[in-house]
Order: C-alpha cells, then structure tokens, then sequence
C-alpha cells in the first residue's frame, strides 16, 4: 500500500507505532486506528469547503474517541438510531449540531432525539412529519429528504439516489409537495430545507454538480408553490476512498470546485438566494485511518488451486467483501518484503466458502503461521458492520496517535456474548 511506513527494523508503523508490537500487546484480529488520519481528514475537507457544514455520518464509525475527536476539529455529526445518538451525546456533542436519519424511525427513537434536543430531522415518510410535530414541544428544525434521480456507478446496495426505493421523495413529483405541504401545516416544525444522499463509493464529482443543479431547481419549484424559501441543502456523503494501489478516490479540490460552480449557475439560474449546503461524507473520514491486523493461522497449497493464507478473523470484522464484493490488500506487519513473492487468497476462520478477506493478494513465499498481516483501509464499516457470527467476540479499537496506542473499544469476549444468552 502507497501509505505504509517500515522503520529501521523493517517492521510497519502507523502513527509512530509498530503493528506488529500492537499485535502482541492486544492480540488479533484487532482494529488499529490513526487519529492523526481521522483529524487530518476532518482539517482537509474544512480547509476545501469553508463555506459548508461537514456532517461526520457516524455510520462508518462512531465511538466516544471518535466523536469527540470529529467535534473538536469543527464538525457537526449524522445519527441514524438512537444508539448512535447515546454515543455522542455521551462525548458532549452538541445536540444542536447532531443530525438524525432514517427512512424508519422508531417511535420512542423519535422521542429521545426530540428530547435531546437534536438540531435537525431529515424526515422521509409523510407519517413521520405528523408523528414529529405531536411529539415535539418547541419548533423542530427539520430537512426533508429528496431523491434527485442519479444514477451512479457503483454497487446497487449503495446507489440511493435512484427514484424507485425506499429512502425519500422523488424529485419534481407530487409527493414531495405532499410532504411540503404536511410539513408547513404542523405547527411545531421549521423547515429548513432538503437533503439528498445519491450513493457511496462515488468518485466522480459530476453526479454531485448535477445534484446541485436538480436541487437548487426544485428548491425553487418549492419556493414558487408554496412562497417558503428554504435556507439549507444538505447533499449527503459518498466520497470514495481509495482501498488499494491505484484505486481511484474522490478530489476534494475538484468536489468543492463543481458544488460551487454547479451551486452559482443555479442559484442565477432560478434567482434563489445561495443556501447553506452541508456535506455528510463518513467513508472518507474514517477508511484511511484504520488498519485491520490479522494472525496467520495456516498457508495452505491447494493442488491445482490457490493458496490459501487463513487468518484469525474474516467476514464477522469485515462482512464487506461477501456483501459488496470489495478489494482489499495486505502486507506482512514484521519484515519489508524483499524475497520471492507468491499470489495468495487470504481466508477467514467463519464457517463459509465465501468468508475470504482477499483475493490475488501478493505475499513472501514463505510466509508462515504465527505471522500477522495488515489489511489498510478499514476504518470504515468495518467496526460498524461487524457481528459476533459463530460466537467470536467483535475485535478491539486500538487508536495510534504519537507513538503511543490506547485501546478506545476493547474486545468483545464470550462472557459478552453469553451474559445476553438468559437461558431456559
Ligand atoms: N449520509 C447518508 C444519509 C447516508 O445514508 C450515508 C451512508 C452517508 C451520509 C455517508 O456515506 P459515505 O460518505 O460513508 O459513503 N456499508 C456500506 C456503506 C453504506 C452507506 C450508507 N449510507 C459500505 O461498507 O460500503
């Protein structure tokens, strides 16, 4: 991988801190986490959109460290549950800053984000709206959710901004007026304005000035419809990360420069005051900065077949690769690879044909059992996807910062599993 650093010894570091000396003291697998990348991921898009407001989705990752580390250099934080919320109001964010999503909210979920005192709602159901503005004692500032109708490249679990699915209203159509119009008649909600979420994984920026343009115009066509001008346009996530060597990645520069070209045009366009846009990217806060450590446990040459390198985790730390087909690569944490090379597949431990990490990966010929691998780029819905499938305990957070590690999650082990388990 492009970032990875040997020291003297030849051994990996991130963060000033040996992974392999990560593995020994925590065990594997193991989460390893550089908040100097998180930090300076946060810097790169505040410096790239002064004007905006970035909205960390804590869906990629969110622990205590996490949010705080997000609210300290500015950020303001997207929720989709109330467990997520508990994380972050328990790291004193601030709840005005605090975003909550959904395309289902639960009731009583609905009720703590009121009480709390959540800044924004991003509603997506016309039974919401009204549910909302019962339960709400003071105005609620909510977002309502649009789907602009783009289609982008990517996996179709992770394309949201066609018109037929479940999140949100179609753009131009009659159910957003629907749910304008729900909207304006409660009378504790303040509308603020609209939000759309077109996909993840994107790493073209033209879907995004066309986001803008379709937004803008139907901002307008709500402006001229109703006579509310509505103030904020906030248009969701999905900047791409690079997993590997020659991947492609988002421009931020390129972004930024489209949004406020594509933002100028259309506001002249239509004579609508400049919103304030928001940005909610997770992936490209958190992906870069985490680095899965794995045990070899076996190496084995199958006859006519692959190599299989198995490890001590798989498809319960990283269920992205069954679910998404992603790519990943990986390196041995302890010695710069410099003798003859071998193309391995690197395998889980799940009891599953299709719990592989890794395929074609290129590793020492002779690696052996006991050495430990690092898979880059795992920072994101990794931690957050990850199940305790055939009984083994999720892995531990071990965030690196200046040459020292600390564990920020530890790990989940049986007796976790088995408190849940009340028997007979
Ligand atoms: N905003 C909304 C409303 C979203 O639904 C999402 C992601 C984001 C922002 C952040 O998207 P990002 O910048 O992280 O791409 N589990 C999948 C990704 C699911 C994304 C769901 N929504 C994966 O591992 O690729």
């Amino acid at each position: 991988p492009a970032d990875t650093h040997y020291d003297g010894e030849g051994r990996i570091t991130v963060g000033g801190v040996a992974l392999a000396d990560i593995a020994d003291q925590y065990g594997t697998p193991t989460y390893v986490l550089d908040e100097g990348e998180v930090r300076a991921r946060c810097r790169a898009y505040r410096t790239r959109f002064p004007d905006a407001e970035i909205i960390y989705a804590g869906k990629a990752l969110l622990t205590r460290a996490v949010a705080e580390w997000i609210t300290d250099e500015g950020l303001s934080l997207d929720v989709c549950s109330a467990g997520e919320l508990t994380v972050a109001l328990s790291s004193w964010t601030d709840p005005a800053r605090i975003v909550l999503h959904g395309n289902g909210k639960p009731f009583a979920e609905l009720e703590t984000a009121i009480n709390c005192g959540v800044g924004r709602i991003v509603v997506d159901s016309l039974t919401e709206i009204t549910l909302l503005s019962a339960l709400a004692n003071r105005p609620q500032r909510v977002l309502l959710r649009v789907t602009p109708d783009i289609d982008v490249h990517g996996h179709p679990a992770l394309r949201t901004g066609v018109t037929d699915q479940k999140f949100g209203f179609p753009i131009g159509g009659q159910s957003v007026f629907e749910a304008v119009e729900r909207i304006l008649g409660q009378p504790n909600l303040e509308f603020a304005g609209l939000h759309c979420h077109i996909g993840s994984q994107i790493y073209d920026t033209f879907p995004y000035g066309e986001a803008v343009r379709r937004m803008v115009a139907e901002m307008a066509r709500i402006r001229d419809g109703f006579g509310v001008t509505l103030t904020d346009l906030d248009l969701g996530g999905g900047h791409a990360v690079a997993y590997r060597g020659g991947d492609a990645e988002m421009n931020l520069a390129e972004l930024s420069d489209i949004i406020e070209d594509s933002l100028d045009a259309a506001c002249a366009r239509h004579g609508f005051p400049r919103p304030r846009i928001a940005l909610e990217p997770g992936r490209a806060i958190v992906a870069r900065a985490g680095v899965t450590l794995y045990r070899v446990l076996s190496v084995k040459h199958v006859e006519n077949g692959h190599t299989y390198v198995t490890v001590d985790g798989g498809m319960s730390d990283n269920p992205r690769v069954a679910l998404y087909g992603a790519h990943y690569d990986a390196v041995v944490v302890n010695r710069h690879p410099t003798g003859p090379e071998m193309t391995a597949t690197i395998a889980g431990r799940y009891c599953e044909a299709g719990d592989i990490l890794a395929r074609d990966v290129r590793l020492p010929a002779d690696l052996r059992p006991g050495e430990v691998l690092a898979m880059p780029c795992t920072g994101a819905y990794h931690h957050s996807l990850a199940s305790s499938y055939n009984g083994v305990g999720r892995p531990p957070i071990i965030a690196v910062r200046d040459g020292s590690a600390r564990e920020l999650v530890r790990r989940e082990t049986i007796d976790d599993l088995m408190c849940r388990d009340i028997g007979h």
